[in-house]
């Protein structure tokens, strides 16, 4: 661990730009991620913030085979929309770049190149199942097979998803078909270059154990991965999306996406080093720098084991990262964030649908951020914490300094007087916070040192409760003012310590504050604990509240709208009912059909299914009985034309008799729909 950085490069992960993120994306990485930087960057430290897209590999192709578009236009689409609602969100990258651009191809090409001339490479021929009618070689995800652990015909190659197990496409009982052109997967032999990770392991190990101050998920994962023995792992593929692979005769070969992708992170560092005019060497070659990856769990292997062994490995000498603290998941509403199910929290939807909101989600995931153990995101946690919490603690400590500022002291900060022990007391509490809260970020403890925040808006509230400057003000209005004077200095600290966590609130805050007024070192992190950082007489701004309460009506929206898009979802993998068997045309002349209206509706009694309508059919009209009270009240089917069989022989129920039967389509979800003529047709017409 490096004691005294110099600098710092702080990387999140580079998502896949295949779809847009969610609240478990964020809870997970960038969130963390971006209190981490706002608190260097607030504590002066030099800090390059790099993240972007990961736009080559598998998932991408496979969501352009989706979506029946190229892997070009996925990618920009994603691009896009993923940099706006981060940037919506708050979350401060230096540089949000993308791994399509040409200096990325560059740099990964030549550590790749660097990789190859220093013999770190193996080549290996192996047989690779491929698709003799596409003429390509099959990412696992495009073979479909038999799934040898529950036997579903339609297993993936790399996954199960009736059972959830993880595959390779060698395991599958049988290799079925290709999702390319159906055609079923033959072996071929290929060849690849491969990073040889057990020829590497006692170096990769050495660094790994040099690192015992990683979050305990980490490591542990480390160490099982070096106890089993790593494995070699193939740094090119047979795809023809991503970056080709610089070698001669490599036609149809691309670099592997695991190898491309972390490459970005340093190839983002230059793009922003040169439009900034720094040197981007020395935030990836300076042995002061201290460089900190961002991830969820599911990229731990790929951050500090591959990558690592690819940086060391390079000649040209590389900084290795100093910490991974990836966390664990984060589940909604009790069950697995999917992005398949659309079951998830979408980012983009959030800050349209709860405009202005970005820090009560940002408080709510950093407060149940997935630090430790997965943990859980629920609307009614969320409705809690902004009500009790933000509104309860934070906003109504803050309201009452202003308010009570605004009535006895026209709106400007009083004059502290000979402080009393308590004052003391609570002055030297209030200086203990910026290096508790500070020393929690810097340990990735970003819960604590939000609770930590909290616990100063507590101490606030306190304060103001025990002192009751309101009722002293009739007897002492000295002492009142002092005590406010106290208030609003614990309120000025607030607006700097929120800052990694609340950053849109201590903007607001400011400029309650009148912050543009001071001077503009009185309101950083570096003085913050004092209670000096407003000066006496300073005007304050107009105060208005920080958080509002949320209605459960707004928060039961947002629940019904999750169930109502899982249930669309499971719909949609619905399919129609089978074909039926062949009829001729005879058998289909048989049947009268006819249109007519409904005049009459009413419940047959003691049937809970049971309607009897009344049909004019032009003819007299005729008493039908249908078995739709569960989908249609009577009043509803009043005055509708509707199709009916005016042929079915008659039949009697609950004793009372049906001449015919009205036709309905069915939906998926099992609803039923009337069919009435696109345009009103006379009673009695027949349809043919
Ligand atoms: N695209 C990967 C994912 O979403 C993460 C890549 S992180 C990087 O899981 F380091 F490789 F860039
Ligand atoms: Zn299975």
């Amino acid at each position: 661990m490096i004691e005294n950085p110099q600098r710092y490069t702080v990387t999140a992960a580079l998502i896949y730009a295949n779809g847009p993120i969610h609240i478990g994306h964020i809870a997970g990485c960038y969130l963390p991620a971006d209190i981490y930087v706002r608190y260097l960057r607030a504590t002066g430290k030099d800090v390059a913030f790099i993240s972007g897209t990961d736009e080559h590999g598998v998932p991408i192709t496979i969501r352009a085979q989706k979506e029946g578009i190229t892997p070009q236009q996925v990618v920009d689409k994603y691009y896009g929309q993923i940099k706006q609602a981060f940037a919506d969100f708050g979350i401060s990258f230096d540089v949000y770049s993308r791994t399509s651009n040409k200096i990325h191809h560059e740099t990964s090409q030549e550590i790749f190149r660097n990789l190859y001339e220093g013999g770190n490479f193996t080549e290996e021929v192996t047989e690779q199942y491929y698709d003799e009618t596409a003429n390509q070689f099959l990412a696992d995800r495009y073979i479909v097979g038999v799934c040898p652990v529950c036997a579903n015909e339609n297993a993936y190659g790399d996954q199960c998803e009736r059972c959830g197990s993880t595959l390779s496409p060698t395991e599958l009982r049988e290799p079925l078909r290709s999702m390319l052109s159906g055609a079923k997967p033959v072996l071929k032999a290929t060849k690849n270059w491969y990073l040889p990770l057990d020829r590497m392991q006692p170096r990769i190990e050495e660094y790994v154990n040099s690192h015992r101050e990683w979050k305990t998920n980490v490591f542990g994962q480390c160490q099982s991965w070096l106890k089993e023995g790593l494995r070699p792992r193939a740094m090119t593929r047979d795809l023809d999306w991503g970056i080709s692979v610089p070698l001669p005769d490599t036609e149809g070969k691309v670099l592997y996406v695991w190898f491309d992708a972390p490459i970005g992170y340093i190839s983002m560092t230059k793009e922003w080093a040169a439009e900034q005019g720094r040197n981007w060497e020395l935030y990836w070659r300076d042995k002061n720098t201290k460089l900190v990856h961002f991830i969820g769990k599911d990229n731990i292997v790929f951050h500090c084991i591959i990558f690592p062994a690819m940086l060391m490995h390079d000649s040209t000498g590389y900084i290795l990262p100093d910490n991974v603290p990836a966390n664990e998941f984060m589940n909604l509403e009790g069950d697995k964030i999917s992005t398949s199910r659309n079951w998830a929290v979408w980012l983009h939807e959030y800050l349209d649908e709860m405009p202005n909101k970005q820090d009560v989600l940002r408080y709510v995931l950093a407060a149940n951020a997935p630090e430790t153990k997965d943990s859980e995101f629920t609307w009614k946690d969320y409705q809690t914490r902004n009500n009790a919490e933000l509104v309860g603690i934070f906003g109504n400590f803050v309201n009452r300094a202003f308010v009570l500022t605004q009535k006895f002291c026209e709106n400007r900060v009083p004059a502290l007087c000979e402080p009393t022990d308590y004052d003391r007391e609570v002055l030297n509490e209030l200086a203990q916070f910026p290096d508790r809260i500070g020393q929690s970020i810097a340990a990735y403890r970003f819960r604590e040192g939000l609770m930590h925040l909290m616990d100063l808006a507590r101490l606030g509230n306190k304060y103001l409760a025990e002192t009751e400057p309101w009722k002293v003000v009739k007897t002492d209005p000295t002492r009142a003012n002092s005590i406010l004077h106290i208030a609003l200095q614990i309120t000025a600290n607030l607006s700097v310590l929120c800052e990694p966590f609340l950053p849109f609130t201590a903007q607001n805050l400011r400029h309650q504050l009148n912050a543009e007024a001071l001077d503009k070192d009185n309101l950083t992190w570096l003085n913050a604990g004092k209670s000096d950082l407003l000066t006496e007489g300073h005007a304050l701004g107009q105060s208005s509240l920080l958080f509002e309460k949320l209605e459960d009506e707004v928060i039961n929206k947002q629940i019904q709208k999750l169930h109502d898009s899982k249930r669309m979802n499971e719909l949609a993998t619905k399919t129609p009912p089978e074909p039926k068997g062949e009829i001729t045309y005879d058998d289909f002349a048989k049947m009268d059909i006819r249109i007519g209206t409904i005049t009459e509706a009413e419940r047959v009694a003691k049937s809970d299914k049971l309607l009897k309508l009344r049909v004019d059919d032009g003819m007299g009209g005729r008493q039908i009985l249908s078995g739709i009270a569960k989908h249609f009240t009577p009043e509803e089917l009043i005055g509708k034309q509707v199709t009916f069989l005016a042929n079915l022989a008659p039949r009697k129920m609950m004793g009372l008799e049906s001449q015919g039967m009205v036709l309905m389509a069915e939906d998926r979800d099992g609803s039923l729909a009337l069919l009435p003529p696109h345009k009103p047709v006379w009673n009695g017409g027949s349809v043919s």
